[in-house]
């Protein structure tokens, strides 16, 4: 029996949107207020998705203690309260658009859980816009 599992998470941290290939003026155009110079904050809110078999001897797809640690260190201490630009190896040569913090966080979670399981990410930068990875 398959079953998805839910833990939820955020963290808060500033970011810039900035292509370096491309004219002030032309990164103004395309990515707004996210483009000021001097960062800005978001409250992001994670929603990670554990697909898996229950195991007939815990009743468990996946123990939530554990999935809750995991996101803790991997993911919250890697992040919250960070300059994702500045303060972060993953952003350094990355624009930090919400897609991308999600496949990272996908990428980072996929190294440290079970390959048995299927995982989603579902990443809010305010609670009316979010993005998902993998895409359905
Ligand atoms: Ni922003």
């Amino acid at each position: 029996m398959r079953v998805a599992v839910y833990r939820r998470a955020h963290f808060n941290a500033a970011h810039r949107l900035h292509n370096p290939d491309w004219s002030d003026e032309k990164n103004r155009a395309v990515f707004g207020l996210c483009n000021n110079p001097n960062y800005h904050g978001h409250n992001y809110e994670l929603e990670v998705k554990v697909v898996g078999e229950v195991d007939p001897a815990t009743g468990y797809v996946i123990d939530l203690g554990l999935l809750k640690d995991i996101i803790k260190s991997q993911i919250e201490d890697r992040f919250d309260h960070k300059n994702l630009n500045l303060d972060t190896e993953e952003f350094k040569n990355l624009n930090p658009t919400a897609e991308h913090i999600c496949y990272v966080i996908w990428q980072i979670l996929r190294k440290h859980l079970d390959e048995r399981y299927d995982i989603f990410v579902r990443l809010y930068e305010t609670p009316r816009n979010f993005v998902e990875y993998p895409a359905e």
